[in-house]
């Protein structure tokens, strides 16, 4: 495949029509949509709690194809990578309905991947609650769907990325060469951030940095140098917390290195981030941090804390036509075609 002008990481669809899945298992807590022509606003639909509580008014292109390809179109975006919101990750069920979920959202992932194979790639979704389905559906993603990996969270439950309980998801992942996607979700300390959109703002910056932090202080890229991860949102609170992270390692190893010996510094430039970090200085230092070859255009489209024009950010902070246009390049599409393909 050629290397588009553009290849966007991060960004959700959903299906048009959720299944009524608290009438299916018989309890509640699913996210249903609401498509209310009488809101006068044919595409528009609203994301609601079963228990009638709000979550996110979405437009059409959330689980349009053709909406989604007239905006790629009009900004340069030649491949989406598509996640399911994270919303919908369902580690809270019970396994078996929480895998018959994962299923159905990577049958329709899969579906519309397969209707514009050239310009959408596909990460399903897991049941991480129960590590053996989940490595039994990683398996289908990759071998029966064709998709390029999978999305997971922060964290799973009370489980933390570097349970041991996870390991054999990633082990399996990198086996199968699938690239893994980690996106906060979740948010510690929701209950003392009622205001503010808070859990958007500071929890989801502290997710991504738990989640790597996990990864490297529990050996997981230790033990597994060929697996290719990605964090959202440029790696949320990690790259500007490193050096207080290295600090605490070479002055508490008592405390840090318990379950892996290498430091924290040692494996960056070892995982990607996403370029979306609406701050040009932000974007400079992670490029300077991870290097060009790491960071990859994510815009978390369709939503509101998304990057509205994809790669404006990275076009600003490398304006130059002829000394920015390789950092440029690499940035827009192929860091994240490294971390897709492992090239
Ligand atoms: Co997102």
């Amino acid at each position: 495949m050629r290397v588009p002008d553009r290849l966007d990481v991060h960004t959700h669809l959903l299906p048009h029509t959720l299944p009524r899945w608290c009438d299916r298992f018989g309890y509640g807590g699913f996210i249903r949509l609401e498509h209310s022509p009488e809101h006068h606003a044919p595409c528009r639909a609203r994301m609601v709690r079963d228990d009638g509580r709000f979550f996110r008014e979405i437009e059409d292109n959330a689980w349009d194809p053709a909406a989604r390809l007239r905006d790629c179109d009009a900004h340069g975006v030649g491949v989406q990578v598509l996640s399911t919101v994270p919303v919908l990750f369902s580690y809270w069920t019970p396994p078996a309905d929480g895998a018959e979920i994962a299923r159905f959202l990577n049958d329709h992932l899969a579906g519309v991947v397969a209707g514009h194979p050239d310009r959408f790639i596909g990460l399903g979704t897991l049941p991480m609650q129960d590590p053996e389905r989940a490595c039994r559906e990683l398996e289908r993603c990759v071998r029966e769907l064709g998709l390029a990996g999978v999305q997971i969270g922060s964290h799973v439950g009370d489980w933390n990325l570097d349970a041991p309980e996870l390991f054999p998801v990633f082990a399996l992942a990198e086996s199968l060469g699938a690239a893994v996607f980690v996106h906060p979700w979740d948010m510690m300390g929701e209950a003392r951030m009622p205001k503010y959109w808070l859990p958007w703002l500071v929890g989801m910056p502290a997710e991504s940095s738990l989640a790597i932090c996990s990864m490297l202080f529990g050996g997981v890229f230790e033990r597994l140098p060929r697996l290719r991860v990605c964090f959202a949102h440029g790696g949320g609170a990690f790259p500007f917390t490193l050096g207080r992270i290295q600090h605490g390692f070479e002055a508490r190893p008592d405390l840090c290195a318990m379950d892996n010996a290498v430091a924290p510094a040692a494996y960056v430039g070892r995982f990607w981030v996403d370029s979306l970090v609406h701050d040009v200085r932000a974007l400079r230092f992670l490029v300077e941090l991870f290097g060009r070859e790491r960071v990859a255009l994510g815009t978390d489209y369709p939503f509101p804390l998304g990057e509205a024009v994809p790669g404006a950010l990275i076009a600003q902070a490398y304006p130059d036509a002829v000394s920015d246009a390789e950092c440029r390049a690499w940035l827009n599409a192929r860091a994240g075609w490294s971390w897709l393909l492992g090239t």
